[in-house]
């Protein structure tokens, strides 16, 4: 065991992140979860994350998406917490054309409901150039899926449920290198238990007492999956921990 020593200031929070090398995935894409959660574990207060992130964290996750080719989040997520088109500033989506990447990427929603309101504006304030994508499965309800057709493009990945793997390659198959999983929990066990996330990044904030939501649900029988910290920053009482899935 060792002793942290307070480090050099970091200039732009998004700088640590932005130097990973996700170009060698293990396996379709490289997938990033990116979470936060008290010091307890906890996901959720009160069914939403919003008092859960400090102000560094909601700069961070805001700049996150820069990385990111698509980012992809659970159908209970993008209900409860009202999600909206992706919006980065015009620095980072220079920086992305720069790159070869899109402007700003799109949103792609895991879901075998197909309950949303699709006026929401994560489907109706999409661009053209970075509609919203629903992720679902053969069984998803013919008439809810020909509804989803008129607001989202809809990929078809599994039969009975959304099989991450499947849902994976779909989006490598569409040029989607870096995936971005901004949960919620019971999506990212999922990927875990497929052992498909490659890096998490993991914001803890100071405080305990919220739901009993871990930051990742892992479906029944799921193996476990080891990671190595890699970086470990702080800004206030907020520590941002950087994990990569153990090389086997
Ligand atoms: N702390 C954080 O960083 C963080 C991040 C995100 C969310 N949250 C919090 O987490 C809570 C929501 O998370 P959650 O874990 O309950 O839900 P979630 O993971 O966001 O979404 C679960 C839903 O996704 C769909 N889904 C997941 N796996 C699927 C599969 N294999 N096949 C088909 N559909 C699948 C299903 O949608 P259908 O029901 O439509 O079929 C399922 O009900 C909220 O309280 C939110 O505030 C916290």
């Amino acid at each position: 065991m060792h002793q942290l020593q307070r480090g050099a200031e970091i200039a732009d929070p998004l700088a640590p992140y932005l130097t990973v090398d996700r170009t060698q995935p293990r396996h379709e894409c490289w997938v990033t979860g990116h979470m936060v959660a008290g010091i307890d574990g906890t996901a959720a207060i009160d069914g939403r994350v919003g008092s859960l992130s400090t102000a560094p964290d909601q700069e961070l996750f805001r700049r996150m998406r820069q990385i990111a080719d698509i980012v992809l989040v659970g159908a209970e997520t993008v209900r409860r917490e009202g999600y909206s088109p992706v919006r980065l500033s015009a620095a980072a989506q220079q920086a992305r054309r720069q790159l070869g990447q899109s402007a700003v990427p799109a949103v792609a929603v895991v879901s075998r409901s197909l309950e949303f309101d699709w006026s929401a504006k994560v489907f109706s304030a999409a661009p053209p150039t970075a509609r919203t994508l629903v992720i679902t499965c053969e069984a998803a309800d013919p008439g809810r899926r020909a509804e989803a057709e008129k607001h989202a493009t809809v990929v078809v990945a599994g039969e009975e449920r959304v099989d991450p793997a499947a849902a994976l390659q779909a989006l490598a198959d569409l040029g989607h290198r870096v995936v971005l999983c901004e949960g919620g929990p019971r999506w990212l066990g999922e990927l875990v238990a497929a052992d498909r996330l490659d890096e998490l990044c993991l914001s803890l904030s100071p405080l305990m007492g919220g739901d009993p939501l871990p930051v990742s649900v892992a479906p029944p029988g799921a193996p476990l999956a080891g990671f190595d910290l890699l970086q470990v920053m702080a800004e206030d009482h907020t520590l941002f921990l950087r994990y990569e899935r153990q090389a086997r």
